[in-house]
């Protein structure tokens, strides 16, 4: 039985990994999830499988080397799958140096306790030893509107403290894999989307205003470009790389689903007006009129885009979820869990933000 170390089980597609791997592979694995519990993790995300045998929380922060040694030290843990991160550019913009401390220094932390439960005498490793280190497309910079694609060859030019973040833990991993020959993965993965997703990021910060008639923030001119994931294929290709891909080799991740932001609200509109059932009082307001523009981003990327070419022939994945389906699949699971969003939204939310949008 392989036991996994997941780190940020607690967050958005930390909590789907989760949900995706015990429906894939039931009581043949077993799961340890490591996660602070900052604004963004949540143990309700995790409801159905707290109960499991198989499963083990543990509050830690990845950045506190005595508590990850303990863990390597009283597990014989077989894959690491590193999700564990700040993850939104506009706390970033606001507040770089918790970003650098997580990710950065959190990864360093992960890798150094990792080398050392996993290494022989002679330098070499265990055998079947693997980490998967969870990144994203935004370390490449930011693509012009006609302005091809992110490949895995494609030089990094991270340009949010977020995205120089993430760069600086991905140079950590690729420096253990060419000086150790540490037993690792990297994927670079576009912009995902689905259910437990928090709503501070667009597509349920969307949902969740749209819903309660409040405005909805359009950035800039709303013709900045996303390549939309639904969550569950990110899971399933975080699994099929690390069980089916090369070791020591970058794997890029998107659905060839490019879409304006523009697009995303006008259809999220859309959506919510076809699912919400005639006499649903909500639908009087859910109008085009709901949307504001609003200042840019500072230093906004324009676009992302990734080609999925390596992972589809190498590995035989591809994104399986239609952004139609899986749109009204992410509405569908914000309609059954009010409660969770009004969780998630009470308290720091609030005060994020009434700072952020004022
Ligand atoms: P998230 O913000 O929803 O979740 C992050 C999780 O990490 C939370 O549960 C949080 O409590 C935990 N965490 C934060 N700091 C920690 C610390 N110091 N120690 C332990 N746990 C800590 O993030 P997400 O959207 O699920 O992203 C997960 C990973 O995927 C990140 O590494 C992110 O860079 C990457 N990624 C995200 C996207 C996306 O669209 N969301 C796309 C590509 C890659
Ligand atoms: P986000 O979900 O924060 O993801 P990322 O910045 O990592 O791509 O934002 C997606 C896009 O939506 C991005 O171009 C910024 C834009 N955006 C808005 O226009 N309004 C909003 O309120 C938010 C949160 C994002």
């Amino acid at each position: 039985m392989k036991t996994y170390l997941v780190t940020g089980g607690a967050g958005f597609i930390g909590s789907n990994y989760i949900h995706y791997m015990f429906r894939k592979y039931g009581d043949s694995i077993r799961i340890l999830n490591v996660d602070a519990l900052t604004y963004a993790g949540n143990l309700e995300n995790l409801k159905g499988v707290e109960e499991r045998e198989n499963y083990t929380f543990i509050r830690a922060d990845i950045c506190d080397k005595e508590a990850i040694t303990k863990i390597f030290a009283e597990n014989d843990i077989d894959r690491v799958v590193h999700f564990a991160a700040e993850s939104h550019v506009d706390r970033s913009i606001r507040n770089p140096e918790v970003f650098v401390q997580t990710n950065v220094m959190g990864t360093a932390v992960m890798l150094n306790c990792a080398k050392a439960a996993w290494e022989l005498p002679d330098g070499s490793f265990k055998e079947d030893k693997k980490f998967l280190h969870v990144s994203t497309d935004e370390v490449y910079g930011s693509l012009e509107e006609d302005g091809g694609y992110f490949y895995e060859t494609t030089p990094y030019a991270p340009r949010s403290p977020y995205s120089a973040s993430k760069a600086s833990s991905d140079m950590l991993v690729k420096a253990y894999m060419d000086t150790y020959h540490f037993p690792a993965n990297i994927t670079n993965c576009s912009n995902n989307y689905g259910p437990y997703q928090f709503p501070e990021k667009l597509i349920p910060l969307i949902i969740n205003n749209a819903l309660q008639g409040k405005k909805l923030p359009v950035y800039g001119d709303g013709k900045n470009v996303r390549d939309w994931l639904y969550v569950e294929d990110h899971a399933k290709a975080i699994d099929m790389v690390q069980e089916k891909g090369r070791l020591f080799e970058t794997y890029n991740v998107g659905g060839h689903n490019e879409k304006q932001n523009i697009e995303i609200v006008k259809m999220i509109i859309e959506t919510l007006r076809e699912m919400l059932p005639e006499n649903d009082e909500r639908r009087a307001h859910i109008t085009e009129d709901l949307i504001t523009y609003v200042e840019d981003r500072k230093g906004h990327d324009r676009r992302y885009a990734i080609a999925p070419d390596k992972i589809r022939q190498e590995i035989g994945w591809e994104p399986e979820t239609m952004f139609k389906e899986g749109i009204r699949r992410t509405i569908e699971w914000y309609f059954d869990h009010e409660d969770w969003m009004k969780n998630v939204t009470s308290g720091d939310y609030q005060k994020y933000y009434e700072e952020m949008y004022s």
